[in-house]
């Protein structure tokens, strides 16, 4: 385990066992032993970011950990998908009233051929990272790409594909998505206003940002759109796995155990809601050392292939460590445009091709 995700585990243990102490406006804990997964620490790109599920907690009952963990230069981001909680008092003794289960209509999206949601449960994994360069390696086949960052707690389209200013109206009324290197890019980023406390994610909130990203863009006829998903397995992801259309999904992961846990639990959370599951991404699966071109597997051997084999899905590629694409990543020029000769841009390219192949069998077996 690197020195960075041993940091992410303890932080978020401590911040279990205080919220284990803390209590919610209704006096239960804020957080049980039930309550598994509901905090996630990742570092994005290089400070701790702690994304915590409050549940049907009010806000209020998180502020004082929210301000001790901002004075530490933590960036917090609250979630949760549940309805706030109930405020008009109920007699003594009477039962808590019947919620009403929420049902959900597909957001569809006829003239976009094929959907690729791409997921992990932990966060800080390479997501974007590979959402991006798999989406650039489709255009390079000629494809009609669209990529949306529907990645609620840290959009991070906007610097990867160097996206800036603010969005026009299309001809047709619509929103228009910004073109980047032959791809309709939008993303969450570009929507929302700039905030310096806590966001809370509630249900309706997501689930209108995404509506209006899905249907009020005008993305025109697209062969593929990809879609960066959140991370974490919490209320707020399963409503967006929900209510998407997709053809099927990819989950990125690391070879560490604690990725591969995570990658387990997002596993789940897609059959739950009926998205296939078409292969895992084993992201900086190994150190090239570029020196003496020495390899070390940093996060130990054969991990991912592993728990692919588990749990019956294939992996579609293996990404090594690599400075080169960081740094593209980072700058806003994304590796396969940058270096589309390396070997990285070929493992994209590679990914791609298996990719085009699972979406196509995935949509006949659906027709
Ligand atoms: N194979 C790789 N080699 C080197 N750096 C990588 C690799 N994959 C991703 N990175 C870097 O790791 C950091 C996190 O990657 P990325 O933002 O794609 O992860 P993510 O899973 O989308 O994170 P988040 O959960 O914060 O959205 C970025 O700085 C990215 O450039
Ligand atoms: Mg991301």
């Amino acid at each position: 385990m690197t020195q960075k995700n041993k940091k992410a585990q303890k932080l978020q243990q401590d911040i279990e066992r205080q919220l284990a102490t803390m209590k919610g406006t209704d006096g239960h804990p804020l957080l049980t032993d039930r309550d598994e997964g509901r905090v996630d620490v990742s570092w994005s790109p290089n400070r701790p970011r702690v994304i915590i599920d409050i549940g049907t907690h009010a806000p209020v009952a998180y502020q004082p950990l929210v301000a001790q963990l901002k004075k530490e230069g933590i960036d917090v981001v609250l979630t949760s998908a549940r309805p706030p909680p109930q405020q008009v008092p109920q007699p003594k003794g009477s039962p808590p009233p019947e919620r009403p289960k929420q049902t959900f209509d597909k957001i569809k999206l006829p003239n976009v051929r094929y959907r690729l949601a791409v997921t992990c449960a932990k966060g800080g994994v390479g997501k974007s990272t590979t959402a991006v360069n798999v989406a650039l390696a489709f255009a390079a086949r000629g494809l009609k790409v669209a990529l949306l960052d529907a990645d609620i707690y840290g959009p991070s389209l906007p610097l990867m594909m160097g996206l800036s200013g603010s969005l026009r109206k299309s001809p047709r009324g619509k929103i228009e998505p910004m073109y980047r290197y032959g791809v309709a890019c939008m993303s969450i980023g570009l929507m929302l206003p700039q905030r310096e406390d806590a966001l809370i994610w509630r249900g309706p909130m997501v689930m209108g940002a995404l509506q209006q990203m899905l249907r009020d863009v005008d993305w025109g006829e697209r062969d593929i759109l990809v879609i960066d998903m959140p991370p974490g397995t919490g209320d707020a992801q399963l409503t967006l796995a929900q209510r998407l259309d997709v053809s099927g999904a990819v989950i990125v992961s690391t070879p560490q155990d604690v990725a591969l846990l995570d990658a387990r639990k997002g596993f789940y959370m897609l059959k739950r809601t009926g998205i296939a599951v078409l292969g895992m991404v084993n992201n900086m699966s190994l150190f090239v050392c570029p020196h003496c071109g020495k390899e070390t597997e940093i996060f130990g051997s054969d991990g991912t292939h592993q728990q692919a084999k588990e749990l019956g899905i294939a992996v579609l590629a293996d990404m090594p460590l690599s400075l080169t694409l960081r740094q593209s990543g980072d700058s806003g020029t994304p590796l396969v445009v940058s270096h589309p000769d390396s070997s990285e841009a070929q493992t994209y390219s590679r990914m791609a091709d298996k990719l085009l192949t699972a979406l196509e069998a995935q949509e006949k077996q659906k027709a």
